[in-house]
């Protein structure tokens, strides 16, 4: 049986470069990408024992000129599952009343606008009944937030859901599956403000969570908004 394929926007370290190594210790085919002059060493080494089962691309999700040359390195390829990792945190303060037009600006474009422009072009980079998934958050959730705060980031990832929503009702006749998926408070960089605080959760069970909710969900034709334990969660 052919290996399954999974293409990792943002897979050079935290959760995209564990995602990578569990999928590929899966046995699927794996390509992972990185910003242009970042360490991809690590990414490597996720293909050691079989160098033909991973490769590598380029692109910067917040700058538009790199689509066509990032498509261009894609050629002919096409994958199951497609997975958009990448993500800031933003400013430290995440107020609404304090960011600048930039901050807001910055973090809309990476982990919003950037993101789904990009998965609109891949569409043609999709296996039929292929799925997306997006790295979204529980801070994406409009019904969870009671305590308020960490403006900047809940507004990212539920445009980001809701982006994602819109990405697959519009592509219904193609039998689109939409995912997005909370990885749960993860030890990265970004889970732990740069080591400052301290997260819930390791990275091995996160992402083997993760994997198992994409490997339950895949070509399901669904929109699900699911954690890395594959429980619901509220829009
Ligand atoms: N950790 C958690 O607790 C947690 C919880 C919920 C959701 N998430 C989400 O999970 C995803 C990964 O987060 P993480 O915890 O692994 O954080 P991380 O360790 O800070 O990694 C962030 C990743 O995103 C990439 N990235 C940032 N801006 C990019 C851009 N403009 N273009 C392409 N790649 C870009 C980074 O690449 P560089 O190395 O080039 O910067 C890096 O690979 C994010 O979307 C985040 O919002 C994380």
């Amino acid at each position: 049986m052919q290996s399954k394929s999974i293409l990792i926007i943002a897979a050079e370290r935290g959760l995209g470069l564990a995602l990578a190594e569990q999928f590929f210790q899966r046995g699927w085919n794996v390509t992972g990408t990185a910003r242009r002059g970042t360490d991809t060493s690590a990414l490597k080494a996720v293909g050691r024992d079989e160098p033909s089962r991973l490769s590598i691309a380029e692109i910067d999700v917040a700058d538009a000129a790199q689509i066509e040359p990032f498509l261009a390195q894609l050629g002919e390829r096409r994958f199951d599952v497609i997975f958009f990792n990448a993500g800031i945190w933003g400013a430290t303060h995440q107020s609404v009343v304090e960011a600048t037009d930039a901050e807001f600006g910055e973090i809309m474009l990476t982990n919003t606008f950037g993101p789904l422009r990009l998965a609109h072009r891949l569409l043609g980079h999709l296996a039929p009944r292929g799925t997306y998934c997006f790295m979204s958050s529980h801070r994406g959730s409009i019904t969870i937030n009671l305590e308020g705060g960490l403006e900047l980031y809940r507004a990212s990832k539920v445009a980001l859901n809701m982006l994602a929503r819109g990405l697959w009702a519009s592509n219904q006749d193609r039998d689109l599956t939409v995912l997005a998926i909370h990885p749960g408070w993860v030890n990265t960089a970004m889970g732990t403000l740069d080591g400052t605080v301290e997260a819930e959760i390791e990275l091995e069970p996160s992402v083997r969570g993760v994997a198992d909710v994409v490997e339950h969900h895949m070509g399901s034709s669904e929109n699900l908004y699911l954690d890395w334990q594959g429980q619901p969660l509220p829009w």
